[in-house]
């Protein structure tokens, strides 16, 4: 089974990241051939300075390596190194009818947010589709906002097949968590750093974590009442690092009353804290080692650059070339 999931460069990854995608990925890693890479063509579309984009890659390299990524056990590389999907994108553009993408919400929603309409945001998805396909994937562990892309891509992949031949290029299934489908923001809204609500997985100090935690809202419930654990974002984050006996505590001293929302969110604090402790640790060792991550990168993306010329060549001839 090969396993693939991409994530773009373009800031430090937050605590959505980690659930939705990154954990997912590493888990994953066990199961199957896992290729996991850095989109920073991908990234273009938001990112426009170049010194930005070089220092984006390499933190990200370093925090998904801190994290847990075993470059024993899965390929990866970033999307630059491996031009052959461009290629790809290009073929893939010439079946992918207009529509699909003007039915895409994540377009829509940066052109909300003040991001210029450029070809290559339009596009996006199209590239997503051939950065799957080119390495002939099964399964895409990604978070929920990804879904739609993922549709697209299997709609492409079908569109290729029918006109150029069955079986010609693997149609994926995107593998999202559940309990991590949309993990909240500090306001409420999905964690996404279009918001700035979010926690980061590798906080400056951990007084700015323990800052951030405490800015999460709630309503305005005295310290003696009882409060509802249903809807509080306090306890959803909670679930993401908690066992089940330490939530179903949380929540019933919510229901007794008796404490502010305080102490639950020092508790939360207390838990996110640790749980990032040794990959911290980690991190910094990767941060005094750069040649080492340069060299997990140069290494998978020789690996992954092999396969993708396979696929490409296959693609080429499939299509008169
Ligand atoms: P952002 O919204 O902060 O810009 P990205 O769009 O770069 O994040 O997302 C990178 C990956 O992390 C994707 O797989 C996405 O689905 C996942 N992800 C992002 N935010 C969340 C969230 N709040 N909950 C779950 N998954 C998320
Ligand atoms: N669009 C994805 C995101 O914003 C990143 C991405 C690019 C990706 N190519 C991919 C994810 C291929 C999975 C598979 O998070």
């Amino acid at each position: 089974m090969r396993i693939l999931s991409g994530i773009q460069p373009s800031g430090s990854p937050h605590i959505g990241n980690y659930f939705g995608m990154m954990e997912s990925a590493i888990r994953l890693q066990d199961e199957g051939d896992a290729f996991y890479f850095i989109a920073d063509y991908h990234a273009l579309t938001s990112t426009h300075d170049p010194a930005v984009l070089r220092e984006n890659v390499k933190n990200l390299a370093i925090d998904f390596l801190a994290c847990g990524l075993n470059p024993e056990k899965a390929t990866f590389w970033k999307q630059s190194d491996v031009p052959e999907v461009t290629e790809l994108a290009w073929i893939l553009s010439c079946v992918t009818p207009m529509g699909l993408l003007e039915r895409c919400v994540s377009y829509k929603d940066k052109i909300a947010q003040g991001v210029s309409p450029s070809h290559g945001l339009f596009a996006y998805p199209v590239l997503q589709a051939a950065d799957i396909v080119i390495f002939d994937s099964d399964v895409v562990p990604v978070g929920k906002d990804q879904k739609q892309h993922l549709e697209v891509t299997r709609d492409v992949a079908q569109k290729f097949n029918d006109r150029y031949g069955e079986d010609l290029l693997v149609i994926p299934q995107p593998r999202i968590r559940e309990e991590a489908a949309t993990v909240p923001g500090l306001d409420g809204r999905k964690m996404s750093k279009s918001y700035d609500n979010t926690i980061l997985i590798f906080e400056e100090t951990e007084k700015k974590l323990r800052k951030k935690i405490m800015k999460i809202v709630t309503d305005s419930t005295p310290v003696e009442d009882s409060k509802d654990p249903t809807g509080s974002y306090i306890v959803e984050l909670y679930r993401l690092f908690a066992s089940a006996d330490e939530v179903s505590e949380m929540e019933e001293s919510f229901r007794a009353g008796g404490q502010g929302y305080g102490h639950y969110k020092q508790q939360l604090f207390e838990k996110v804290r640790d749980h990032f402790a040794p990959m911290r640790e980690r991190r910094e060792e990767l941060e005094n080692d750069s040649s080492y991550v340069e060299d997990v990168l140069a290494e998978g993306a020789k690996k992954a650059r092999a396969k993708a010329r396979e696929v490409t060549d296959r693609v080429r001839s499939a299509v008169g070339m």
